[in-house]
């Protein structure tokens, strides 16, 4: 297990071509300068990543969004000016310094200003574009917490810089303006459907990927249906109902009914506030995860605002391996 670091030390490594693991809003990222090809691989290899799902480049400022894109439609940069810095991920039309690895051979390249204090003054003093996807094990749970990071990918991690619990908790909301026409949302995330469309109107959402959808996952390859798994099994179900035999945990928004039936009993948000249970979610799933249940069960949120998101995530936890 390397070592936590300064803000100051995070900037040296990454500038000397080394992995650094960085606090976001969101989750916490394995990053890399994202200029350079061999750390980008490095990036891939450590997650255990398949090279064919493209990484989010992060950047502090629009200014040097404008040096990684090769165009920035007005509905982007509405969402942009809105949103940055902040959980929104845009999909544009890539600049030529960018590396094919990154963006997996696609056109285009995922771009976002993060607004954790830590991740903006890391960005601002290195002066690079960082490619960060989530510092956790490919298909594994996102890490919201630096021990979460430690845990997973201590051992081949270069440093990590400690910022604390991520405020969101869910990964950015991606939305793609590569193709021309209606932008499309590929990942539902910190920034609600809601508030997107308030801002640009109608944007496009593919239906849900679920194993009935898994066409969806070739336009973001890097959701694919199963996705964010703990190792134990784990189902969406009625918290109310009949629990089958074993050591059970329940997975549940509000409140749950007759707990005494469980194991063990993760409550989100007691007060039903989506943005609490958004940011409770991913540590709630490893502690159930770390508690040597035979099964989860967990309950789906209203699916509105972030909700969407939590029962994406759950959706895809959950998804017949
Ligand atoms: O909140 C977040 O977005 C976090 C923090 C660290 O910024 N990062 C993150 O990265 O969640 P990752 O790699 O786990 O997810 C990136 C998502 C994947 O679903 C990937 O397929 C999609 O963005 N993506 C990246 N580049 C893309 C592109 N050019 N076209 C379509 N989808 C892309
Ligand atoms: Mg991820």
């Amino acid at each position: 297990m390397r070592e936590f670091c300064s803000l100051p030390q995070a900037v040296a490594a990454l500038k000397r071509g080394e992995l650094v693991a960085i606090p976001t809003e969101t989750v916490y990222g394995l990053g890399g300068v994202a200029l350079w090809p061999g750390t980008v691989a490095r990036i891939f290899e450590v997650k255990g990543r398949p090279t064919f799902d493209p990484l989010i480049v992060h950047v502090p400022t629009l200014d040097a969004v404008d040096e990684i894109v090769s165009s920035f439609p007005p509905a982007a940069r509405s969402l942009a000016t809105h949103f940055w810095p902040g959980p929104l991920t845009l999909v544009l039309p890539k600049a030529a310094q960018i590396p094919d690895l990154v963006t997996a051979g696609l056109p285009s390249v995922a771009v976002r200003i993060p607004a954790h204090p830590f991740a903006r003054e890391l960005l601002e003093r290195l002066a690079l574009p960082v490619a960060a996807p989530s510092a956790n094990l490919f298909g594994r749970v996102s890490p919201t917490t630096a021990a979460h990071v430690a845990d997973q990918l201590g051992d081949q991690l270069d440093w990590i810089l400690d910022g604390g619990p991520c405020s969101v908790g869910v990964e950015s909301t991606v939305v793609s303006f590569a193709e021309a026409g209606v932008p499309c949302l590929l990942r539902p995330g910190g920034i609600s459907l809601e508030a997107l469309e308030a801002v640009i109107g109608p944007v496009n959402w593919p239906q849900p990927i679920t194993s009935e959808h898994p066409a969806v996952a070739q336009l973001a390859p890097g959701t694919l249906p199963q996705h964010y798994a703990p190792l134990t099994t784990i189902s969406l179900g009625d918290l109310s109902q009949t629990i089958p035999p074993g050591k059970i945990g329940a997975l549940a928004f509000q409140s749950c009914p007759r707990p005494e039936r469980f194991a063990v009993v993760e409550i989100l948000s007691p007060l039903g506030d989506l943005a609490e249970a958004a940011a409770q979610l991913f540590a709630a799933m490893r502690r159930l995860d770390c508690a040597g249940l035979d099964a989860i069960i967990a309950e789906r949120v209203p699916d509105y605002g972030l909700g969407r998101a939590i029962n994406d995530r759950l959706t895809r936890a959950a998804w017949n391996r």
